[in-house]
């Protein structure tokens, strides 16, 4: 029992152990560790540490931003992102009135089980022409960066009237009204531009053709090779299968547009840039 106690140190006979009686702060630190020793000072004096953490701040936030003033482009340029057509930015502009973000996030991030359940993980270029951007910050429902194609233009008909009807156990409200709503896209063309004061760059032309290209999009008996020429992949039907244009088939045409721009069978990211 008694050489079992010898082993455990005694702390006072350690050299390295203050005291409270040697005129320091107890502990644990070697006397002579004065740089330590100098940390006490601003651990003591609120002023100093505010002013200390200042400059700390500082200098990681100028490390972190000022490249980014110096660097050319910070967004890799990828074939195929365009700005939205007239119609897709109608559907956003539901999207956003909506609240959809509120339950879905738009950006697929670099991990397995992401890109294994969604696809390509999201790219900068993707949300280059979002104005704000729908990356959102909560996933009720799943993330729609890539959900264009992925469901039938009647799934989503079925979805947004009645989202229990096809999924049981959701949670997401019925936008059945939209179906209702008839959209005339009057002011589209001055949507865009605003979007294009904020660097979206809409055309001339495109805005002159805007009304025209707005309903063009659900018309596949319409002259859709000027629209096609401005918004390459642009898909041209009867969206929400009504003859009446509404909110739905707005909706529906963004939705489906959707991470379905960049060809990633083709794509490489350029690591180097
Ligand atoms: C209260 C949260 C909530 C809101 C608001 C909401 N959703 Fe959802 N959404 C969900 C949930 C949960 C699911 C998964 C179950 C389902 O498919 O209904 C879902 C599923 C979806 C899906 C199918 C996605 C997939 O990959 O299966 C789409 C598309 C969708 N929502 C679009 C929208 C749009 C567009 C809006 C706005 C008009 C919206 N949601 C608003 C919760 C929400």
């Amino acid at each position: 029992m008694t050489d079992d106690n010898k082993k455990i140190p005694n702390p006072e006979d350690d050299p390295k152990v203050t005291q409270p009686g040697d005129g320091g702060i107890p502990n644990e630190l070697p006397h002579h560790s004065s740089f330590i020793q100098k940390h006490a000072i601003l651990e003591r004096k609120a002023t100093l540490l505010l002013v200390a953490s200042f400059a700390v701040v500082t200098i990681g936030g100028l490390v972190e931003i000022a490249p980014l003033f110096w660097l050319e482009n910070t967004i890799e340029e990828v074939e195929g992102v365009r700005p939205y057509s007239p119609l897709e930015l109608a559907g956003r502009d539901i999207y956003l009135r909506e609240g959809c973000y509120v339950c879905h996030s738009q950006m697929i991030r670099p991990m397995r089980d992401e890109v294994e359940r969604y696809g390509h993980y999201s790219l900068a270029a993707e949300s280059m022409f979002d104005h704000p951007f729908q990356w959102g910050s909560k996933r009720t429902g799943p993330d729609l960066a890539r959900v264009g194609g992925r469901y039938s233009d009647a799934w989503h008909v079925d979805h947004f009237i009645d989202p229990q009807t096809v999924v049981p156990e959701s949670v997401m409200p019925k936008y059945d009204y939209l179906l209702r709503t008839p959209l005339d896209g009057a002011h589209i063309d001055e949507v865009m531009e605003t979007h294009s004061i904020v660097g979206v760059p809409y055309t001339e032309e495109m805005i002159a053709e805007a009304k025209a290209d707005f309903r063009v999009q659900v018309d596949p008996f319409g002259d859709i090779d000027g629209l096609l020429e401005r918004y390459p992949g642009a898909q041209v039907r009867n969206f929400d299968g009504q003859d009446q244009l509404t909110e739905m088939d707005a909706l529906i045409a963004y939705l489906q547009m959707l991470g379905t721009l960049v060809d990633f069978s083709t794509f490489t990211a350029d690591a180097s840039r």
